[in-house]
């Protein structure tokens, strides 16, 4: 019997058919995420992949989609309700209160790259398992935390070199804010319930706002005359989001603001944002994130509001791939090519002592021609080899070669480790 991966998943390797999700893309990315974070001084945070069901029903929201859909819940050996975390902030903050991290540094500053999971129909860009670069930013209410998180993240797909984004915002308010335009839109949309799709006549009654982010082609015209969130916020509410778009228009972060935009989570309060990417088809959202006040105090934490994102690393890898963006080449810097049964003793020998100082070193063994070894020494895009049969163990010069520049030294036996270690420090330096 052989076996298949589940649908929906994938496997991240080095090479093989599946150009998309190689080990050097993701690496790449890894990189660029852990310096971004480093500079905009977040902390990194492991959370366990399960979680309590009831944590996310909690934050989410019975109404949301990730909740009512799309967990991956099982009960264990107890019984107990268990759920693969399907998304980064509930188990956020879960560790944060359980961890009384308030207590130990300031300012409260985190990020992850997590794999989430959600049950939907695979297509392009969605996946049961899919990862996520995310922050979260928790402390006292102020738009330039809003603006920072935003900012990072613009910049991250800045340093990834991603074209065409359009970044959306939003402001859904404070609660008051909230429930009056629920009645509003509640009144509204009362007029043509018979004519919106199914989803959305369900949700009329569970959470009409998210109806606002529908799809469906027949509900998205009855949106369009539909009234604006923005037109009913109360004046602290108001307040917050000018000063959020006049400081983002100072950092000359382009945005349009999207009167629709709501997000399929229940903990968000004012800001919202999310990016488009136009490549991306009909899973057009690379990343997204708001504003949660009263999240952290829900979960039985100090009274903190916080903002954070989430951006999938598999739709940034995807725009990557069909935009053509350059990675550095996963490149080897030597490799010995031991042409007799001695030689292979000495080529591990000596490849060991490389490795104990930290120089990357690859050993080919059983090559009969030199020829074949130096075909599998460029195709691993070694920039070394090293070629050691018995003249060259018998006369103690071995043979250096410059793949790329396809030169060669013959280098005295008792020097070689010595000229390899100047060979690489010049290599590293790149
Ligand atoms: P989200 O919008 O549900 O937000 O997910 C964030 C990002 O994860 C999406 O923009 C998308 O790039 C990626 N993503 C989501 N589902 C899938 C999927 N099935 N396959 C591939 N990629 C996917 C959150 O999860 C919030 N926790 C973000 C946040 C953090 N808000 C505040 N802090």
């Amino acid at each position: 019997m052989s076996f298949q991966i589940p649908r929906g998943l994938f496997d991240i390797l080095p090479f093989g058919v599946n150009k998309k999700f190689t080990t050097a893309l993701w690496q790449y990315v890894e990189n660029i995420i852990k310096k971004i974070a480093k500079d905009y001084n977040f902390k990194e945070i492991r959370t366990p992949i399960f979680e309590r069901t009831e944590l996310f029903v909690r934050t989410s929201g019975e109404a949301s989609d990730i909740v009512n859909k799309e967990m991956y819940t099982f009960l264990d050996k107890s019984k107990r309700s268990m759920t693969l975390r399907p998304e980064g902030t509930a188990p956020f903050i879960r560790a944060f209160v359980e961890n009384n991290l308030a207590n130990f540094s300031y300012p409260l500053k985190f990020y992850y790259i997590e794999p989430m999971f959600r049950y939907d129909r695979p297509q392009k860009g969605r996946y049961r398992q899919h990862h996520q670069f995310g922050v979260e930013y928790l402390g006292n209410t102020s738009y330039y935390q809003d603006a920072e998180v935003i900012d990072l993240l613009m910049q991250f797909y800045k340093r990834l070199q991603l074209k065409n984004l359009t970044l959306h915002i939003n402001s859904v308010g404070d609660t008051e804010s909230r429930e009056n335009f629920k009645k509003v839109l509640k009144k509204f949309l009362q007029n043509h319930l018979k004519n919106l799709s199914k989803e959305s006549q369900k949700r009329f009654f569970k959470n009409p706002l998210r109806i606002l982010d529908s799809k469906d082609p027949e509900d998205q015209k009855i949106l369009k005359k539909a009234p604006s969130i923005l037109d009913h916020l109360n004046s602290p509410s108001k307040k917050y989001f000018e000063s959020l778009c006049s400081v983002l228009q100072k950092q000359n972060i382009p945005f349009n603001i999207n009167k629709n935009l709501v997000r399929g989570l229940d903990y968000y309060t004012h800001s919202v944002f999310e990016i488009t990417q136009e490549n991306l088809g009909s899973q057009n959202s690379l990343g997204g994130g708001g504003r949660y006040d009263g999240l952290v105090k829900n979960l039985k934490g100090p009274d903190l509001s916080g903002i954070g994102f989430g951006t999938g690393i598999e739709r940034v890898i995807e725009t990557m791939v069909t935009q053509n963006i350059p990675i550095e080449k996963d490149s080897l810097f030597i490799i010995f090519l031991p042409l007799c049964k001695k030689a292979e003793k000495i080529s591990f020998e000596i490849s060991t002592k490389l490795r104990h100082l930290q120089i990357q070193t690859e050993v080919l063994f059983n090559i009969k021609k030199i020829q074949k070894g130096l075909q599998k020494a460029s195709a691993l895009d070694a920039r070394y080899a090293v070629i050691l049969g018995e003249e060259e163990i018998q006369s103690k010069q071995w043979i250096i070669k410059n793949m790329e520049q396809r030169l060669q030294e013959t280098i005295d036996e008792k020097n070689i480790i010595a000229h390899i270690t100047t060979l690489w420090e010049d290599y590293a330096k790149i």
